[in-house]
């Protein structure tokens, strides 16, 4: 089984795998953590290049999706996959999901460009994605507590509220495979909600 995870910055994504993660350890299940932009050291490389804050120039938009494409290329052929293969659970922070929501809703490309990627580079898609939701302002103070921002977190409220309308768009159309969650519950009720989404699955 792939489950996603996705949201907007500080929603407590990590929270949540780790408890799904201890989760499946406890009923002896095999599963891989894991998490996009990265999950391989290339992809990871990758990672980087993305989120550092560099002032002398302003990464294009396009070069953006494409090395969010360019990661997730990697890590779906020399992770995602085999483990799926093996029969593990995959357990994977952020997936496509994010390049439609960060990239298309927020930055503002085409949808069209994105569908040529997923069409030609993304050959599993999750089986159950988590979205969780919360408030902007609530996140971003989140973010902030946890130190330096990187080049996501510093953008505005505003990309932000376009990213979260991304995934409210994607969960409107995919109801099956995608689930809000409501984030600003406690973190054990957002887990146990979590749960029973994936019992109705069984
Ligand atoms: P992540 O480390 O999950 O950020 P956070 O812990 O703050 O939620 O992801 C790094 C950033 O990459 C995040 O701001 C969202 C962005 N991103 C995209 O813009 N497009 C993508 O396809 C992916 C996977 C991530």
């Amino acid at each position: 089984m792939f489950i996603s995870f996705e949201g907007t910055e500080g929603v407590g994504k990590t929270t949540l795998i780790q408890k799904l993660h201890q989760h499946f350890q406890q009923k002896g299940i095999d599963v891989v953590l894991t998490r996009e932009p990265g999950g391989t050291p290339l992809a990871e490389q990758i990672r980087s290049l993305l989120l550092s804050v560099n002032h002398d120039e302003k990464m294009a938009n396009d070069t953006e999706l494409l090395l969010m494409y360019a990661a997730r290329a990697q890590h779906l052929e020399n992770v995602i996959i085999p483990a799926l293969n093996a029969g593990k659970v995959v357990l994977c922070d952020r997936f496509s999901d994010s390049s439609f929501a960060y990239q298309c809703a927020g930055r503002g490309l085409s949808p069209e460009k994105l569908q040529l990627l997923n069409q030609n580079f993304v050959s599993k898609m999750p089986d159950i994605t988590f979205w969780l939701d919360a408030p902007i302002e609530l996140g971003m103070t989140r973010a902030r507590e946890r130190g330096a921002l990187d080049r996501f977190e510093q953008e505005k409220v505003s990309f932000f509220e376009k990213v979260r309308s991304g995934f409210e768009h994607i969960q409107q159309n995919e109801p099956q495979r995608m689930k809000r969650l409501d984030a600003t519950q406690l973190p054990e009720k957002v887990f146990t909600d979590a749960l029973s989404h994936l019992q109705s699955l069984d």
